[in-house]
């Protein structure tokens, strides 16, 4: 068992500590603007693996490769010529930022960053912090969300440690995360470009940017479900973000939500023994529980972000739910966010958290 050095970002020899060990070859979780990632050097096949290790993430699934600026592109990318327009555009637009790129990758990486796979995810975030350490770092930095595989991302220094204490060699401590969900992923090298993963760059932002359609990635309605390694981002078909509670989403009003906490107090849908807690509820600031709803017993409320404001209820999700879980509840009932913009991300990983 390693002692993971908790690091505050705000302390200059603190970032240089950290980027030190990133160049030994440790891992070194650190926050970006969406959620923490767990970083080690992208060009180093043990680092890499090292990676994979901490979070037992199985090796079909690949890392995003972070950098300090668009121009270390060339380090870890081939972008052909007939490419090269649109991806200026995209990262003129939108990096630094939320957004990662699917694009060729140079023979410099590893296979193990992307599971073989000939695209490498890239994405240069905007935190501080990250910008701070990668600079120091000097080197591209793979970097998984901070969790163990398939649990919540964390979006402070305490959910990384929750996690993943003891097997890492160091967090760098920035405070909460600002968007609170992970990045968008873009194939920018099909046309339309492909969208696996919605996130806070939109497909209209997208689209505004380049003049070129995205299209969602949705496998056909009715199609057997596919091996993740099968997939075209092995993300897209698994259980994740989940929370430990069973998850019950719930179209979004306040009668909803009191007829599905009646409906899980009367048949608590056979409980384990493990699983007798109270029923949780993630609940919007701006609503409020009519009081029969509120006074019941075995319930308890967690204040989520606001329903107008997408972005309080983003930032806010994974802290919410992990919230719940500390609290041992046996289930989380959650309000499912209208569509559209960064609604789409929330939903999106809300309905991969409650997928059993
Ligand atoms: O905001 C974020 O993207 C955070 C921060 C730390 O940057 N990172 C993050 O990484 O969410 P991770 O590994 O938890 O999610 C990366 C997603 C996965 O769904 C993975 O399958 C997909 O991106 N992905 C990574 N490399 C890929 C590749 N070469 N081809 C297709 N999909 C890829
Ligand atoms: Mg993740």
């Amino acid at each position: 068992m390693l002692k993971t050095l908790h690091l505050d970002a705000s302390n200059p020899a603190a970032i240089q500590q950290a980027a030190a060990l990133l160049r030994r070859g440790n891992l070194v979780a650190f926050a970006t603007e969406t959620v923490y990632g767990l970083g080690a050097n992208a060009l180093s096949v043990q680092a890499v693996a090292a990676i994979f290790a901490a979070k037992q993430r199985p090796a079909w699934d690949p890392l995003i490769v972070h950098l300090a600026s668009p121009e270390q592109l060339a380090q870890v990318t081939q972008i052909p010529s007939s490419l090269s327009a649109r991806i200026q555009a995209l990262v003129s637009a939108f990096w630094p930022g939320p957004l990662t790129l699917l694009l060729p990758r140079s023979p410099a990486i590893p296979d193990a960053v992307t599971a073989g796979r000939d695209l490498v995810a890239v994405r240069v975030p905007h935190h501080p912090a990250a910008q701070a350490l990668l600079a120091a770092a000097a080197l591209p930095i793979a970097a998984p969300s901070a969790n163990r595989f398939g649990h919540t991302s964390p979006t402070t220094a305490a959910h990384v440690l929750a996690d993943l204490d003891g097997r890492i060699h160091a967090v760098l401590d920035a405070g909460p995360t600002s968007v609170g969900v992970e990045s968008t992923v873009l194939d920018p090298t099909q046309t339309p470009m492909r969208l696996y993963r919605p996130g806070a760059v939109t497909p209209q932002q997208l689209l505004a940017a380049t003049g070129i359609a995205v299209e969602r990635f949705l496998p056909p309605p009715g199609a057997p479900p596919l091996e993740p390694s099968a997939l075209p981002s092995p993300g897209f078909g698994i259980r994740h973000y989940a929370p430990q509670a069973r998850l019950e989403l719930v179209k979004g009003s306040v009668q909803a939500l009191c007829a599905a906490l009646r409906k899980s107090q009367t048949s608590p849908a056979a409980p384990l023994p493990t699983h007798l807690g109270p029923v949780g509820i993630l609940l919007p600031t701006d609503w409020d529980l009519p009081q029969d709803c509120r006074l019941q017993p075995g319930v308890v409320v967690m204040r989520w972000g606001c329903w107008t404001d997408p972005k309080t209820l983003a930032a806010s999700l994974f802290a919410g739910l992990r919230a719940l879980d500390d609290l041992k509840v046996r289930t989380i009932l959650c309000p499912l966010p209208p569509s559209g913009g960064l609604g789409d991300a929330i939903r999106d990983r809300l309905e991969k958290a409650a997928r059993s």
